[in-house]
């Protein structure tokens, strides 16, 4: 697969593998032995690049706990130095249950997290750690100064913030250079288009979680998708209510009918709409299937020109939709 560049000098596959629906917020965790098999597969098929964070904790069938950071680590321990691994700390969740995600990113609880997160993956160092949320009560310049002693002492080699904003980068992005940020941006989510400057002034690249809008925009959802309640966020999430699908409709049919102009799928092209608009744009799609990790690593491969991403934008600006999971 094509590589790209976050910020100076981190080569991630074009398309990375989110890694989380393996174990928490798409239902039931993926059975070990198949979730093991995808992310190995997934490096054979060209991914360089996964994603995991300390909170992804879920349930398997039997009412084990699946921790996503030991699932990904010894997924990938006979890719060491072949593969870039991307964890998160700062946040607490509760389990089973839909919360909203609660911030600590005090430096004790950051130097905690590191070391638990180094032992989960059987790591010596974190190739790219992100501040999973702004912690209000800690100032930039704070996290940014345990990153840079993060990355002096080897325990880290690059960090990122999630869900960042200009003026918390430039802050931070001054006491230690930020890599990457990760924030949420799809086809129904653009609200972060206004970054693009910041990040291309700073040199920071930007990675797109929820890049297909949890799933919606492959257009294979339909109103009659029933998702289980406390454990499935998808229960709780606009785009997929039977009112939101119904909104959704003209959205859909712009992307099957684009992807059909493109010999692709609608998938591909949601991707694809976002890889032609920037160079240092990585979104990481999330599967527990293997054909589908497969279909969304084509999208690199699918090459849209700027007339074509102008009309898109220009297409998604009048067309209506639906409000989107994580967007206010
Ligand atoms: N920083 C943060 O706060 C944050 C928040 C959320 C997510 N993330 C990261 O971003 C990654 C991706 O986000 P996400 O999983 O929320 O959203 P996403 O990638 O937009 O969508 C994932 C969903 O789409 C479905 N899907 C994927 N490819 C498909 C295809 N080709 N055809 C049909 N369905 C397809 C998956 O179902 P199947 O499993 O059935 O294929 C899954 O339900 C996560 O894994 C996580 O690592 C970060």
């Amino acid at each position: 697969m094509e590589k790209r560049i976050l910020g100076k000098d981190l080569a991630v596959s074009a398309i990375g593998l989110g890694c989380m629906g393996l174990s928490h917020a798409y239902g039931l965790a993926t059975e070990k032995t198949q979730a093991l098999k995808l992310i190995r597969e997934a490096v054979n098929v060209g991914y360089t690049f996964f994603d995991t964070a300390e909170c992804y904790i879920g349930r398997y069938k039997d009412g084990s706990l699946s921790n996503n950071e030991e699932l990904v680590g010894e997924a990938l321990k006979q890719y060491r130095g072949k593969v870039v691994i991307a964890t998160k700390f700062g946040v607490r969740l509760e389990q089973d249950r839909i919360t909203p995600p609660v911030p600590d990113s005090r430096p004790h609880i950051i130097r905690a997290s590191v070391e638990g997160s180094l032992k989960r993956m059987g790591l010596e160092r974190i190739d790219l750690y992100y501040q999973h949320r702004i912690d209000p009560q800690v100032s930039p310049q704070e996290v940014a100064g345990v990153m840079s002693d993060l990355i002096k002492e080897g325990k880290i080699g690059h960090w990122g913030v999630s869900e960042a904003d200009e003026t918390y980068l430039r802050r931070a992005h001054a006491v230690c250079p930020i890599t990457a940020i990760q924030n949420r941006y799809s086809m129904m989510a653009r609200q972060h288009e206004s970054l693009f400057g910041v990040l291309f002034e700073l040199g920071i690249g930007f990675v797109a979680y929820s890049p297909m809008a949890n799933g919606f925009l492959t257009a294979k959802y339909d109103r009659d998708c029933v998702f289980e309640a406390n454990i499935d966020y998808r229960s709780v999430m606009p785009q997929f209510e039977a009112t939101g699908v119904d909104k959704n409709q003209r959205l859909l049919d712009l992307l099957r009918s684009f992807a059909y102009t493109k010999n692709a799928t609608p998938g591909q092209i949601s991707l694809a709409w976002m890889l032609c608009k920037k160079p240092w744009i990585v979104p990481i799609p999330g599967t527990r299937s293997l054909s589908r990790m497969k279909e969304n690593a084509v999208s690199s491969e699918v090459k849209l020109t700027d007339d074509e991403v102008n009309g898109l934008d220009e297409a998604l600006d009048k067309v209506g939709m639906s409000k989107v999971f994580g967007v206010a």
